[in-house]
Parts: C-alpha cells; sequence; structure tokens
C-alpha cells in the first residue's frame, strides 16, 4: 500500500530557497561553477570563541537534557540582552530557547492559533510564515505591500485586512526577502492599529543586529507603551554570529504563552541541543567585535550589490536597511525570450538563469510577490561580482 499522507502536509509548500539551494548544489556535483546567491546565511565561519565555548561545555559534562526550554543561564542572558539594548523587562520564565527562529516561531502558532483564526502577513513575505500557520489550521492573510512603499506595511492596509477572525500580525523589520525597514514612527502606527482591534503582533527580529548606517532597529515592544502583553518577539544566533547550523533560537512573550510554549517543546522535542546553548550564550555575552567585523563586509556587499542593480537597465529594489537580501524587481525582463526560450515569471526567470549563466537566486513568486527575484548578499565579493556579471549579460541577451 501507499501511505497517505495527511491533508495538512500534502498542503506544505516545501522551502523553495532551500529547494534552488538543492538545485545548486546539484549543478556543481555536476562540475558546473555556480553563483550562489540563493541562501539566508551568513558565509562567514562562526567566530571561535563560540565554537571554543561549545567544546568546553562537552568537556564539562553539558550533554546531556536540559530543561525543555531551554538552559536558565541562557533565559537569563537574553532577557538581560533585551533589557541592556531595548529596556525592556523580561522575566527569564518569558523566555523559551528552541531549535532555531523557524522552530520558535512554530511554537507560537502552534500554541495560539485555532483552526480559521487568521494571521496577517505582508508580502514579499519570508518563505516559511504562510506554511507554518497553515500547518496548524490557521489561514494566512497576504496582504501585498508597495515598492513605493519600500514594501512595508500601512496601517490602512493592515486596518483594511482585520476581520473578527484575525488574531495575530506578524511583522519582520529588517526584512527577508526585501531588506527593508520599519522606522520606530512607522511601527507605531502599526501598533495603534493591533492594538485598536486588539490584535496579538509576533515580531520577527532575527536581523536586529544586522542593520546598515543611516538606519535604527526599534524592538517593536517598544514603540508604545504596555506592548509587550501583546507581543511574541522571535529572535537567536543564526544570522548575528553565523551560527545557522547550531539551530539556536528563542522567543521573549508573555508569561502564559512561554508556558504553553515550554509545555509544547516538551512534548515536542524536548531541549534544543545542550551544546548549541552553551555556544549562544558565549555568542550572546561574550565579545561582540565579531559581529562587527561582519556586518563591515555585509555594509561593503551591500553597497555593490545596491550599485549594480541601479546600472542594470530595468532593475531596481527597495533602500536595503538591514538583513543580507536585495529584491529585485525583474518586470521590465519578463514576457520575452532568452536564448529561445520565453519567460513570462520569476520562477521561470530564476531557473533560467541559473541553467544558462549558473547563478542560482530565488524567484519572488516563493516570496508571495510575483515579478521580483531575490538575491542574497551573504556570499563572497568575488562571487558577486562574477554573479553581478552573468546576471547584466543575461537580461541583455536572448
Ligand atoms: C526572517 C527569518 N526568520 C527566521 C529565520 C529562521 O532562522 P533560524 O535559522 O534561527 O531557524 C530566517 C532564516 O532564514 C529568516 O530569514
Amino acid at each position: 500500500m501507499v501511505p497517505t499522507i495527511s491533508r495538512i502536509v500534502q498542503a506544505l509548500e516545501p522551502s523553495a530557497t532551500m529547494a534552488m539551494a538543492a538545485k545548486a548544489r546539484e549543478l556543481k556535483a555536476a562540475g558546473r561553477t555556480v553563483y550562489d546567491l540563493s541562501l539566508g546565511e551568513p558565509d562567514f565561519v562562526t567566530p571561535q570563541h563560540i565554537c571554543q565555548a561549545a567544546v568546553e561545555a562537552m568537556e564539562a559534562g553539558h550533554t546531556h537534557y536540559t530543561p525543555a526550554s531551554g538552559i536558565p543561564e541562557l533565559k537569563k542572558a537574553v532577557a538581560e540582552q533585551y533589557r541592556a539594548a531595548h529596556h525592556l523587562e523580561y522575566a527569564p520564565e518569558q523566555v523559551v530557547i528552541s531549535n532555531g527562529a523557524k522552530h520558535a516561531l512554530h511554537n507560537v502558532f502552534t500554541v495560539l492559533l485555532d483552526p480559521g483564526d487568521e494571521v496577517i502577513i505582508p508580502a514579499p513575505y519570508w518563505v516559511s510564515y504562510a506554511e507554518l500557520v497553515k500547518l496548524t489550521g490557521a489561514v494566512p492573510v497576504v496582504v501585498q505591500t508597495r515598492q513605493e512603499d519600500d514594501f512595508k506595511l500601512t496601517p490602512g492596509q493592515l486596518r483594511g485586512a482585520v476581520t473578527e477572525r484575525t488574531k495575530i500580525l506578524l511583522l519582520c523589520s529588517p526584512s527577508n526577502p526585501t531588506g527593508s525597514m520599519y522606522s520606530p514612527d512607522e511601527l507605531g502606527a502599526l501598533a495603534d492599529v493591533a492594538i485598536e482591534h486588539d490584535l496579538l503582533v509576533v515580531a520577527d527580529e532575527i536581523y536586529e543586529r544586522l542593520v546598515y548606517e543611516g538606519h535604527r532597529f526599534a524592538s517593536f515592544a517598544t514603540v508604545r507603551p504596555g506592548l509587550q502583553e501583546r507581543t511574541i518577539l522571535v529572535n537567536g544566533v543564526s544570522k548575528t554570529y553565523a551560527m545557522t547550523g547550531w539551530r539556536i533560537g528563542w522567543t521573549l512573550s508573555p508569561a502564559n504563552v512561554a508556558k504553553a510554549m515550554g509545555s509544547l517543546q516538551s512534548q515536542q522535542t524536548s531541549n534544543p541541543s545542550s551544546i548549541g546553548q552553551y555556544a549562544a550564550l558565549a555568542a550572546i555575552t561574550g565579545p561582540q567585535a565579531c559581529v562587527d567585523v561582519m556586518l563591515a563586509e555585509f555594509a561593503r556587499r551591500r553597497e555593490f550589490v545596491t550599485r549594480r542593480i541601479a546600472e542594470i537597465p530595468g532593475f531596481s529594489c527597495a533602500e536595503i536597511g538591514g538583513a543580507f537580501y536585495a529584491f529585485i524587481n525583474i518586470r521590465e525582463h519578463l514576457g520575452r525570450s532568452y536564448n529561445g526560450v520565453q519567460i513570462d515569471g520569476s520562477s521561470q526567470w530564476c531557473l533560467q538563469l541559473l541553467d544558462q549563466q549558473n547563478v542560482a537566486t530565488v524567484m519572488g513568486s516563493a516570496f508571495g510577490t510575483e515579478g521580483y527575484a531575490r538575491v542574497s548578499f551573504a556570499t563572497s565579493m568575488e562571487n558577486l561580482e562574477a554573479a553581478f556579471g552573468l546576471i547584466e549579460e543575461f537580461v541583455a541577451g536572448g
């Protein structure tokens, strides 16, 4: 017999970013030189002092189960970090440590959503949000933002999307995939609507530390008094410390939400890796110069990518305030043929770019917005220079 997959999982879209990266890997294995701008992970190695802390944790015998929601030292350090950086008061019990921010988001949706509840997700959105919401039986309500608004949701758009079933507004700033950032005032205006309609807000702040000159990060919970009671903050070490493989992320939330997520995790995954947690503790309590070094390199690449996008006819993107992505408007280049292949959508465009020029990017449609392609500049300057040369050639030819 062929086992039947549950309806809810059958409806799941596999992660397009991971699919593109897998395709790029396949071509590389077949001997092609591929310029991979598809993946959202820093290309730096995890800083030495963090790796050393992991070794020491193993040697000290921290190789067993920990409390399901994380070691007290790390929870305390996370709460302390938010106090120092944002003047927010959280008790360690309000912090839940999970297997990466993706798992943290899954926990949040699982403990808060019932079938039929609605979650407002501004598009373009990070690939996993809508799918994680659907896993709970709740409904993602996608609101298209505009490039002329730097892909930021406006209070009017939010108001227009709210129904009596709306439970959560999801925000990601700095944004994957657009790199755009909400100013504190813009977040404040959205918070007013959230308060007016009694919404919870899930604020994904994973790119908080990767913010470029001229931009200021404000944690959502700080932009109006009393927001902590309706806000769930999501964060982690993956992007800031080049620790994607360690799988440590967390939430700061109202105490009852944290308690529910702790219970869920105790039955579902138990604790995230004990060694990863000690490494994360070293990351957030240890020297921070490594973050500045990585940020300076990202800033150099951001400048390059912004310039190259402006140089290529028909291309444009929103101001990149943070993170390491550019979301390129390719609309002018759709609806024509490239070396004899007719290309009408972003998916075909990205696949042909990979096939014809060996450059991997991700189609805008995977982020809920057609007519765009996302490039990640979490790769070397050398790769970026070569890749943009090939992209330029691609759009010029055909
Ligand atoms: C916006 C956003 N949130 C969450 C995550 C997940 O991070 P983690 O590796 O901690 O699961 C990512 C990773 O790509 C992301 O871009």
